[in-house]
Order: C-alpha cells, then sequence, then structure tokens
C-alpha cells in the first residue's frame, strides 16, 4: 500500500474521536430517533430522520475519509445505484452499462426505467473502449467485472465518455477504496454494495456513492431525501464497525486469492481461471496499472455443473452463498442465476480464513472430483 493508503487506514480509527468532547463514548451512539429536539427556526439544525441521522453521518464520514470525497449513504448497493440512475437521467437519456457485470442494473433498466424514456445499452467490459460514448448521457463501469473478471481501463473510458460529456460512474464493490480508487482515475462517481466487503460480515444490506462533483453528489443526497431511500441507523452502525477492519480484512482476503489463484493454476480439475493478479491473465497489464490489490474473486471453471456443485458442497471451508466478500470464504456457481458464464463456472470469494489452513480443504476437495 502508497504511504497515502496506509495514512488514510491509520487515521480511520481516529476519525470519531477527533470530534469528542469530554465524557463522551467513544464508540459511536446508534441514533435511533425519528424526530430532534427542534424549538423555533430550524435552519442549520437536524430535522428530522429522512433528512438526517448522526450515525449515517458517522459511517459518511468514515467512508467520505476512504473515498476522499463527499459520500451518500443508502440502505442497498441497488439503492445506490437505482438513485444514480433517478438523481441524475432523464427521459430520453442513454446509459451504457458492461453487458457482463452486476445484472440487476440492467434488470432494473429494462422493467422499469424505460418506462420513464431512460434507455440503455450494453458492452462487454473487455471491450468498453470499442463503440464510441457519444450517445451516452451516463456509462456505468463494473471492473473488474462481476463475475466474469474481465477489466476496463477507467481513465481511458473516462476520457473518451467526457469528450461527449457523460457521466463516468464506477461500481467499485469488488474492489473497495483500498484495491481501487476510481475517482482518482477521473470517474465522476464511485458507488458500491457496501453489503460485501466493505462491511464484510454478511449482516446488512448496505450502499454508497461518493463523488467530487458536489452538484453531482448534492443531486443524489437531494434524491435521498425526497425519495426516502434512507438506510437505518442500526444498519449504518453496523457498517461502520466493519470499516473499522476493511484494510486488515481486505489485505488479507487479497493475499490469500494470490496465492491460492496461482495454485489453483496448476490443479487438473480446472478447466479455465480468471484472475487479475495471475501473469497469465489477459487482464492482468491493465490492472496492474490501475488496481492497488487484484482482490478476492476468483472464477475457476470445472468440467460440469456437478463437479461445479460437488466442489462447492464438499469443502468444509466454502460457504455455499450469493453474494462475496465476507470473512468467510464462499462460492456459488453463477450460471443457476443465468449469468453467461459456463454451468461448471464458480466464483470464488476468499475470506480471511489463515491461508493455508483455507488452502488445504480447497485442495482436498479438488482432488476428489
Ligand atoms: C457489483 C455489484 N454491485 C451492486 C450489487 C448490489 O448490491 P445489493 O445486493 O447490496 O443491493 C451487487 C450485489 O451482488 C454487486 O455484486
Amino acid at each position: 500500500m502508497s504511504d497515502s493508503q496506509n495514512a488514510r487506514a491509520a487515521s480511520l480509527s481516529h476519525l470519531h474521536s477527533a470530534r469528542l468532547a469530554k465524557g463522551d463514548p467513544l464508540s459511536t451512539p446508534i441514533v435511533m430517533s425519528s424526530v430532534f429536539h427542534l424549538p423555533g427556526d430550524p435552519a442549520g439544525f437536524r430535522q428530522y430522520g429522512r433528512f438526517d441521522n448522526p450515525t449515517w453521518e458517522a459511517v459518511e464520514a468514515a467512508l467520505a475519509h476512504l473515498e476522499d470525497a463527499g459520500t451518500v449513504s443508502f440502505p442497498s448497493g441497488m439503492a445506490a445505484i437505482s438513485s444514480v440512475f433517478l438523481a441524475l437521467l432523464s427521459a430520453g437519456d442513454r446509459v451504457l452499462l458492461p453487458a457482463d457485470g452486476y445484472y440487476t442494473p440492467r434488470v432494473l433498466l429494462e422493467k422499469h426505467l424505460s418506462r420513464l424514456g431512460i434507455l440503455y445499452d450494453t458492452r462487454p467490459t473487455a471491450s468498453f473502449l470499442e463503440g464510441g460514448f457519444e450517445d451516452y448521457r451516463m456509462v456505468l463501469i463494473e471492473t473488474p467485472s462481476n463475475p466474469g473478471l474481465d477489466v476496463c481501463d477507467i481513465a481511458a473510458v473516462a476520457k473518451a465518455a467526457h469528450e461527449h460529456g457523460a457521466i463516468v460512474v464506477a461500481d467499485n464493490t469488488t474492489m473497495t477504496p483500498f484495491g481501487q480508487r476510481p475517482l482518482d482515475l477521473d470517474a465522476d462517481i464511485v458507488l458500491a454494495a457496501d453489503t460485501k466487503a466493505i462491511n464484510g460480515h454478511s449482516d446488512v444490506l448496505f450502499g454508497h456513492v461518493a463523488s467530487r462533483d458536489s452538484a453531482l453528489i448534492g443531486a443524489v443526497r437531494d434524491w435521498r431525501k425526497l425519495s426516502g431511500n434512507i438506510p437505518g441507523p442500526f444498519e449504518a452502525w453496523l457498517v461502520l464497525r466493519g470499516i473499522e477492519t476493511l484494510e486488515l480484512r481486505f489485505d488479507r482476503m487479497c493475499s490469500s486469492a494470490e496465492t491460492i489463484a496461482t495454485r489453483l493454476a496448476e490443479h487438473p480439475a480446472i478447466k479455465a481461471l480468471r484472475y487479475p493478479g495471475l501473469a497469465g491473465d489477459p487482464s492482468h497489464a491493465l490492472s496492474r496499472t490501475q488496481m492497488l490489490r487484484f482482490g478476492s474473486l476468483i472464477g475457476l471453471t470445472l468440467e460440469t455443473e456437478e463437479k461445479a456443485e460437488a466442489f462447492i458442497n464438499t469443502c468444509p471451508l466454502l460457504e455455499a452463498t450469493t453474494s462475496f466478500g465476507g470473512v468467510h470464504s464462499s462460492a456459488e456457481r453463477r450460471a443457476r442465476w443465468g449469468d453467461d458464464v459456463a454451468e461448471g463456472f464458480v466464483r470464488l470469494s476468499i475470506g480471511c480464513e489463515p491461508t493455508e489452513a483455507l488452502w488445504a480443504p480447497i485442495e482436498t476437495a479438488l482432488n476428489g472430483l
């Protein structure tokens, strides 16, 4: 990690204490209140629970510190994504999406936003720069894409899309601000499902949107207030608690993923393997230029659906769950949701278990196929 990333990680745990008055609790309280004591002129004070909440403010301060940008929190990753669409797009606007990224934004546009006149096209992440950006008001990238782990050049997409006035949004869920910093590469907005690694404990859904453009982030904040798409204070508190160990968790997860991907590449049961950190991966050269770590997700393909299911279900240290980024390793056959991947493709999410203790049962399960 660079010095600035180390400094950011170190000061994160002390953000709250810097604002304490003598006698205040050191840990951030959960403020469960829909209203605030508000006699007389309300200007400049907390007014109502749909507008403000001190626990959101605390988690937003932590996320803003990590992103180095104004941040608005949401009750899920999809709430963050849908709010960016609804706050910033109008009838007649077109959005460009990754064809191979998380599928729900495509379904949302198809089923609902198209009724409001917001249209979309898709393009594979690996060839995202091909085809021009002149038709788009907004360009959403997801790199590495989930689940295929293809990569696109964030700075090059931002430059080309900005030439046509498009807003460039990066879904950084798979990487976190410790693995990749799209705003430093000229994206206008970064967003994430904090449900995954940022919270990391698989006990809450959450999301955030961050931008250094005050008009963009102001519009998203206003949308949240008016639409009521607000997170709960308890959920905000859980995420705040998760963030305190993010750097430590993500470091272990990425280091283990690098070791395990290298060993999987040698294993005869593996028919195909994707991990941006592998020297032979098609995305490796580009990943080295824009990623700070190579992430905690590995895409591996086994011969058949049956073998993939047997691998997931016989390895005692892999939770058979959807989602990723938790402290526990997990695995899922993504074709079961209709993703455009082989039937035997498994998305492996490496957790925080000690590396060798995790590798041993993974290897045993593969040997038994
Ligand atoms: C890349 C990505 N973005 C967004 C989301 C949506 O997050 P949530 O499930 O918290 O709404 C997901 C969920 O899997 C995801 O993988």
